[in-house]
């Protein structure tokens, strides 16, 4: 029999707690033993809860009770997340989170202190909710060499989109909806800047490379214009007629051993298969040297996909018991590449005429392909690939010279996934 402890009692905890009690022979003969939830930590008292007998406010009766070996968090943020696992590893108590926050701001020094006191850290319902893609990497495809990671990481900003773009939302009429369906916080920063994504492309890239990765070298845009774009129903009806649409990816790519890493709205045409990624879900396209493209998709949120991933990574760790298994990366700091000298496609909108325009685009950004929507008082261009130092030169030339004559120019720009 091993004990575990759960600190927080919030959505994922309850979730946790509910799958060891409905599959406790399931669990038990995966992990070769019972685990008995002893307490759950928090700050509220659950009286009507079936653990009312187990819920203790202070921290140090999990942190100094030897019987227990294994320790949830599900609190979230850093604050005391960070110390409190910190502590349970110190311990040499095993610990299993769900917070991409704490895994992406302190996960190297909660590895190394994981292996230095022979217990683990399991983290895969950070990334992806329910869907397998922690394990994947560090099990499955340990043998390959990954060339790439791109994924739509985040359920509620791709259920705003998906409303965008399937029934003709705007973004606060779609933010509106997932805050009344309880996809979306009532302070929807982290996910519609793309903080989120951003953590967990961080992570993910760290397990590829083995070398510690900070997110804050990523650059990082959101869906809300507060980056270089903010997604419209306009953009939304270009993508339709291009056969398109515009996600919020998450993208690295390893080459020579460096990383081009970006958070950023992106058009995908329909042959990606992320384009059939929608509402809430979460997709993953890995590229690795042998097996090819792969893709994870499934329930990157939510109760019970959550608390699912906690508990298989619960159980790998009582299956576990006395050894470190080698995950996650190093201290080495991995290099990510200058975000300006990455090449991509670009999507961008211009008032006016297109006719009017097109000898100026031409002789800035060479043969591109321009649409026109019926009744719109601008148009969109396709450009060829380029890095963006090259596009943000072509576009101030572009946009001065259309100043110079009093008229409007670049509305909006997109990064578009598109081949030639
Ligand atoms: N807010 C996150 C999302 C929750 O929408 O994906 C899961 O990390």
């Amino acid at each position: 029999m091993m004990y575990a402890a759960i600190m927080g009692y919030g959505t994922i905890g309850t979730g946790v707690a509910e799958i060891l009690e409905t599959s406790r022979e399931k669990i038990a003969g995966s992990a070769g033993q019972e685990i008995c939830l002893k307490y759950v930590l928090d700050l509220r008292e659950f009286p009507d809860s079936p653990v009312a007998d187990r819920i203790v406010h202070d921290f140090e009766i999990i942190e100094e009770d030897e019987q227990v070996r294994l320790v949830v968090e599900t609190m979230g943020g850093l604050n005391p997340a960070y110390p409190f696992v910190k502590a349970c590893l110190s311990a040499g108590k095993h610990v299993v989170t769900s917070n991409k926050a704490l895994v992406a701001a302190h996960g190297t020094e909660l590895l190394q202190i994981a292996r230095d006191k022979g217990v683990n850290f399991f983290f895969e319902a950070s990334v992806g909710g329910g869907i397998p893609i922690i394990r994947t990497l560090y099990r499955c495809l340990t043998g390959e060499r990954i060339q790439e990671i791109t994924g739509i990481l985040n359920g509620t900003t791709n259920y705003i989109l998906t409303k965008m773009d399937q029934e003709g939302a705007s973004f606060e009429q779609a933010l509106k909806e997932a805050q009344e369906l309880g996809y979306a916080e009532r302070n929807p920063e982290a996910d519609v800047e793309g903080h989120d994504t951003c953590r967990k492309i961080a992570i993910l890239t760290a397990m590829a490379t083995g070398k510690e990765v900070n997110y804050e070298d990523i650059n990082t845009e959101g869906i809300t214009g507060k980056g270089i774009t903010g997604i419209t129903e306009m953009d939304f009806r270009y993508a339709r007629e291009m056969g398109t649409s515009v996600k919020l990816l998450g993208t690295s790519r390893i080459v020579d051993g460096k990383v081009h890493a970006r958070v950023a709205p992106m058009m995908i045409s329909k042959e990606n298969p992320l384009y059939g990624v929608s509402g809430v879900y979460n997709g993953i396209l890995v590229k690795s040297d042998r097996l090819g493209v792969s893709m994870y998709y499934g329930s990157g949120a939510g109760k019970l996909p959550t608390a699912s991933a906690v508990v298989a990574d619960l159980i790998e760790a009582a299956q576990n018991e006395n050894n470190n298994v080698s995950i996650g990366w190093g201290a080495e700091r991995q290099e990510i590449a200058d975000s300006k000298i990455s090449e991509c496609r670009y999507f961008v909108r211009i008032a006016g005429e297109a006719e009017e325009k097109a000898e100026m685009i031409r002789t800035e950004l060479g043969e591109v392909q321009a649409l026109v929507l019926d009744g719109a008082d601008e148009f969109a261009v396709l450009t060829k690939r380029m890095t963006e130092e090259e596009f943000i030169q072509h576009a101030i030339k572009l946009d001065g010279e259309w100043q110079k004559k009093g008229e409007y120019g670049i509305r909006q720009v997109i990064r578009a996934m598109l081949e030639d």
